[in-house]
């Protein structure tokens, strides 16, 4: 409970400070170009972290600006998916060792990498001056097209932060019962926290199409009934050995083997995201608005 109320107190702190300082500059980007995707699961080792650095790539040879954040603060390893070993983190940030443009890291296959800390939370323990930098250096992350979030498993209030933050929400789940299970349960927890919209499902490691659908009814289903939410199909990806092999080789399977059935599965996915933009974002742009509401 303790970690919970800092975090809390966390945000409430740097949302004052922003208040304080007035909200940082506009970005150059143009308007309604920028998404945010968090990407959460309930059960963990479902495939987020596959996803993030896997959807971030398919953005950026897209043709976008995209940075990838590990918020995964207990495992971060988007950077072992990515076979990556930025120096700095969060932490170092938070720690007001380094300014957060120093430490986003051009990975070597295109997108922008920041990398998470557990220390998350000492976001509360921060002298002003410090958080007040933090906060401020967060208006870069302005520059990219794309934010995709990597977070933990779970209904943690860490977790629940960046996903309530983010504009798109992309729930992750394998066909297993008690991953299904678990992700209706996070479904359910951002419902009570009061997210109606932009709740995506992708269905990982699908052995068919039909049961990748079927285990997509089955949750749009029980959201509809008991929740009274839709929730949108974003997209499946097969089970497929190059996954299994990229990350042993410590590259996105979308850069090793781009004709697989994951990779294609993955373009899907970035191909419906790319299409929700326009309609989504709002006047100060998606990354605006997570910021405001992470901090806010
Ligand atoms: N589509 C897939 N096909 C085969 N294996 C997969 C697939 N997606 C994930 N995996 C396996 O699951 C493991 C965990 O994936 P990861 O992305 O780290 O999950 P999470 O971040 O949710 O804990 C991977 O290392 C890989 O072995
Ligand atoms: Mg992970």
């Amino acid at each position: 409970m303790g970690a919970v109320e800092d975090q809390t107190t966390a945000l409430r702190r740097a949302m004052a400070e922003v208040k304080r300082q007035g909200a940082p500059a506009p970005a150059a980007a143009p308007r309604g170009r920028q998404r945010v995707i968090a990407i959460g699961s309930g059960k963990g080792g479902v495939g987020k972290t596959n996803l993030s650095a896997n959807l971030a790539l398919a953005l950026h040879l897209a043709g976008e600006k995209t940075c990838i954040l590990d918020g995964d603060l207990g495992l971060s390893n988007v950077n072992i998916v990515l076979g990556e070993l930025p120096k700095w983190n969060l932490f170092h940030v938070l720690k007001g060792e380094k300014k957060l443009e120093e430490i986003v890291f051009r990975t070597q296959w295109g997108p922008d990498l920041v990398a998470g800390a557990s220390g998350f939370q000492e976001l509360a323990n921060l002298d002003d001056a410090t958080r007040a930098r933090f906060v401020e250096s967060l208006g870069i992350l302005r520059a990219y097209d794309n934010l995709v979030i990597d977070t933990g498993a779970g209904i943690g209030a860490n977790v629940t932060a960046f996903l309530q933050a983010a504009r798109q929400v992309l729930i992750v789940t394998t066909p297993e019962p008690t991953a299904v299970t678990d992700a209706y349960g996070l479904i359910k927890s951002l419902a009570a926290a009061g997210r109606t919209e932009n709740i995506n499902l992708v269905i990982n490691r699908i052995p068919s199409v039909a049961e990748g659908r079927k285990v997509a009814e089955r949750i749009r289903a029980i959201a509809r009934q008991f929740l009274r939410l839709e929730v949108e199909l974003l997209g499946m990806v097969h089970e497929d050995e190059a996954v299994v092999k990229a990350v042993y080789q410590r590259k996105p399977f979308l850069a090793m083997d781009p004709k697989c059935r994951a990779s294609a599965g993955v373009r899907a996915i970035a191909e419906r995201l790319r299409g929700k933009s326009a309609e989504d974002a709002g006047d100060e742009g998606a990354l605006g608005a997570f910021l405001r509401r992470l901090f806010g």
